[in-house]
This record gives structure tokens, C-alpha cells and sequence, in this order.
């Protein structure tokens, strides 16, 4: 049988952008932004972008569009079976990622479907404690989990390609349209200066906090240490720029997380709701209660948390296709069946994770970071130290000029700065376990 591939270079561009934007485009970015230093944050986040993301992300792709193949297999044809292993954290990062992503996928479609009825506008907070864990979180899961497997199992071309093709241009239509109606609102000119005003100063103080903490947002949102954009870019060909098409998902990206903070801060300020500490219960609690205020509030509730649940949805099917890749690529299973075993296996975590809150947090705030971090120092050290100049010239096939002058700095990015980088985040959130 023939390997899956995209059709088009749009298709992949917006299946990497849909894996991209997701939770934490639209209420980790914004919060952070908000607290951090406003417009002066925004700048050193862009910088970050470009110098740390975009680099992990191009090395994440140079081995996946070489070995062509998903991680494990990648690995293995590249530098020999002795890999395998780092191939597999890949692999396991994606299955943690997941086991929590659709649980909270699950919340948003509760919400969905609240803002039809109007049933969290009354209370809202009582509306997310009786839904956040529980036999209706597992259910609410198990639909969520239902929707990203269909689409897997349609096919990377006839499923993930056409699906991105509709939500990501879908997220940003309704973003631009509610970021819009959000500026007439009245009262709004507090909300931004709250999101952008530029604060110098906060930056100076807490530059090495902030930093560290910009940096792993810049890694975390563009979806890299999981093995999600390898496998994307084994369905590539050899004739597109790999550098280019990275800086394109990463810009994107970046712009929905700030229309997402023109849409949040103006309802909140408009209406004199605290904006809150932007943990979960800032978008699910502050946020959803505000709409009830507002004229036409099913129909605004129903938009934001549409947006909301296309952009879990999109990360949620980049997930999903790594061990579906894995079992297809290194052990000829039917993609039908592959799809059938890999949600099988998320049926069972992610019902562990809607049960219990404990599990929940501990994938979500220290085993998924960690399991990201490595898997992507596997891929950095990779692509530095064994591919080398291999890697250069997998990076240089397709790409133009300006991209070409860049490989070289872009090598020794990958294979010692962001190495070092990675450790040292490492270390700290290690101690940060222990302590
Ligand atoms: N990039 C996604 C977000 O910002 O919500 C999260 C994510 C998806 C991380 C897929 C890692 C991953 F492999
Ligand atoms: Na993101």
C-alpha cells in the first residue's frame, strides 16, 4: 500500500497551524500576555517564537520528512534501531497530551451545548463544578474522543486535510467577527490596555521568570516535543520549504492567540467582571457567565465556545495520528483498525483522567511538560549531533535563499543552544517536583 500524503501545501500548512492552535491559544496566550507586561511581553513572546519555536519546529520536521515515517520508525530508519526508544517518549508525550486534551474537549462541548440551552448562564460556576469530573465529564470525553477518531479515521488527505481545510479558516472568520462585535461593546477601552498596554518596567524586573516561562509557551503552542509535526511532515514532499511553511503556521498561530485576547478582555472590562487569575475557571466560569449579560447571549456563547472546541478539535486529531501512524507504519495495521485499537487505548486514559482530579493535573501540569521536553531534546540532539549535515540538507531541499543562508545558524540552534535551554528547563521543573 501506498504511504498517506497531503494534496496540497495549504492542506499541510493548515493541519500543522490546526495542531498548533488550540487550548492554549485561547486562554493560556491571552492571560499570559495580560500579565506579564502587556505589549512589551508580546514582543519578547514574537522573538521567542522566531528563535525557539520555529527552529524546534523546523528540527521536528527535517526528521520526520527524512525518515518518512512516524516517530518510532523515523528514528529507526535514520539512525538505527538503538533510537527506537527516543522515538517512543515522542510517542508517549502525544498520548499524554491527549489523555488530558480530550477531557477538557469533552468540557467544551458540555458548554457547546449550554450556550443552545442557556444552562450555564444562571450559575456559572456551579454549572462547571458539577460537570468538571465525573461520569458526565467521562461521557462528554468519550463523545469528544468519538468526533477526533473520525476524522483520523478518515484518511490524512480525506480526513485531517479536509477537516483543517473548514476549521481553521472557520476559527479565524468567527474570531475576527467576535473581536469586532467585542469593540463596540461599551466600556472595552479598559480591556485593552489591561491585554496590551506596554509595561517596560514589569519585563525588567522578572525577565529571566518571564523569559523561561515565554520560552516553553513558544515550544508548547506550536505542538513540538510530541512527534505531531514530524508525522505531519512524513506525509510532505521534497519540494516544499520546510523553513517557510514553519515561519507561515508559526505567524498564524501567533495571530489567533492575539484576536483571542481582543474578543476576552473587552467582554470582560465591558461588563466589570474580574478578570481572575486566567486559570481554567477564567475562560469556563468568568467568561461564560459574562455572556449571560450580553444581548444575544446564546448566540455569542455558542460562537466563542464553537472556536473553543474547533481548536481543541484540530490539536485532538494531530494527537490522535501519532500511534495511529505508529501502528500503521511499523506494523501494517489497517488504518480502520489502528484507529479502532488508539481510541480504545484513549477511551480507557482519558476516562482515568475525567475521574480523577489528581490524574488530571498530573498529566496536565507536570508529566505532559516533561514528557514535551524530552521528546523534543531527543529530536534537537538528533538532528545536531547524528543527522548533521544530513539534516542541513533535508532543510535546504525546497528551501529558497533566504531560508538557505539561515540553516547553518539554525543547526547550531537545534543542536546546542535550545539543547541547553531544554536542560535547564528540565532541571528546574525536576526540582520543582521534588521541592
Ligand atoms: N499546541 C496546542 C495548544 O496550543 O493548545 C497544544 C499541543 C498540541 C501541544 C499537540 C503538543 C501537541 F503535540
Ligand atoms: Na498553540
Amino acid at each position: 500500500m501506498t504511504r498517506a500524503s497531503w494534496r496540497t501545501r495549504i492542506g499541510f500548512i493548515l493541519a500543522a497551524v490546526g495542531s498548533a492552535v488550540g487550548i492554549g491559544n485561547v486562554w493560556r496566550f491571552p492571560w499570559f500576555t495580560a500579565d506579564n507586561g502587556g505589549a512589551a511581553f508580546l514582543l519578547l513572546y514574537l522573538l521567542f517564537v522566531l528563535l525557539i519555536g520555529v527552529p524546534g519546529l523546523l528540527g521536528e520536521f527535517v526528521i520526520g520528512r527524512r525518515g518518512g515515517s512516524d516517530p518510532i520508525g523515523a528514528f529507526s530508519a535514520l539512525g538505527g534501531r538503538n533510537w527506537r526508544p527516543m522515538g517512543g517518549v515522542a510517542l508517549l508525550a502525544s498520548v499524554v497530551v491527549l489523555s488530558f486534551y480530550s477531557v477538557v474537549g469533552g468540557w467544551i462541548l458540555r458548554y457547546l451545548l449550554g450556550s443552545v440551552t442557556g444552562a450555564y448562564f444562571d450559575a456559572p460556576q456551579q454549572f462547571f463544578g458539577a460537570i468538571d469530573y465525573g461520569l458526565g465529564a467521562v461521557a462528554a470525553h468519550v463523545v469528544f474522543l468519538l468526533v477526533t477518531a473520525g476524522v483520523v479515521y478518515a484518511g490524512v488527505d480525506r480526513g485531517i486535510e479536509v477537516a483543517t481545510k473548514i476549521m481553521v479558516p472557520g476559527i479565524v472568520v468567527l474570531l475576527v467577527g467576535l473581536a469586532v462585535w467585542a469593540s463596540t461593546l461599551p466600556d472595552v477601552a479598559g480591556g485593552y490596555e489591561f491585554y496590551l498596554s506596554l509595561d517596560w518596567g514589569y519585563l525588567q524586573t522578572n525577565f529571566v521568570d518571564v523569559a523561561a516561562a515565554a520560552a516553553g509557551q513558544a515550544l508548547f503552542t506550536l505542538s513540538v516535543g510530541a512527534g505531531v509535526m514530524l508525522t505531519y511532515a512524513s506525509y510532505l514532499g521534497e519540494d516544499r520549504s520546510l523553513a517557510a511553511d514553519g515561519t507561515i503556521i508559526a505567524v498564524l498561530n501567533t495571530v489567533v492567540g492575539l484576536l483571542a485576547g481582543l474578543v476576552i478582555f473587552p467582554v470582560l472590562f465591558s461588563l466589570g467582571v474580574p478578570p481572575g487569575d486566567g486559570g481554567p475557571g477564567a475562560l469556563f466560569i468568568s467568561l461564560a457567565g459574562a455572556f449571560e449579560s450580553l444581548p444575544y447571549s446564546r448566540l455569542i456563547g455558542f460562537a466563542f465556545f464553537g472556536v473553543v472546541a474547533l481548536a481543541a478539535l484540530s490539536s485532538s486529531i494531530s494527537l490522535f495520528e501519532v500511534p495511529v501512524a505508529y501502528l500503521v507504519d511499523e506494523h501494517d495495521v489497517a488504518r480502520s483498525w489502528a484507529t479502532a485499537g488508539v481510541g480504545a487505548l484513549f477511551l480507557v486514559t482519558g476516562s482515568g483522567a475525567a475521574l480523577s482530579s489528581d490524574l488530571f493535573t498530573l498529566l496536565a501540569d507536570n508529566v505532559a511538560n516533561l514528557a514535551l521536553t524530552v521528546g523534543l531534546l531527543g529530536f534537537l540532539l538528533f538532528d545536531g549531533w547524528v543527522l548533521g549535515k544530513a539534516a542541513l540538507e533535508e532543510y535546504e531541499s525546497g528551501a529558497g535563499p533566504l531560508a538557505r543562508a539561515l540553516g547553518r545558524p539554525w543547526l547550531v540552534a537545534i543542536a546546542v543552544v535550545l539543547p541547553i535551554f531544554l536542560t535547564f528547563t528540565l532541571l528546574s521543573s525536576l526540582t520543582g517536583l521534588a521541592g
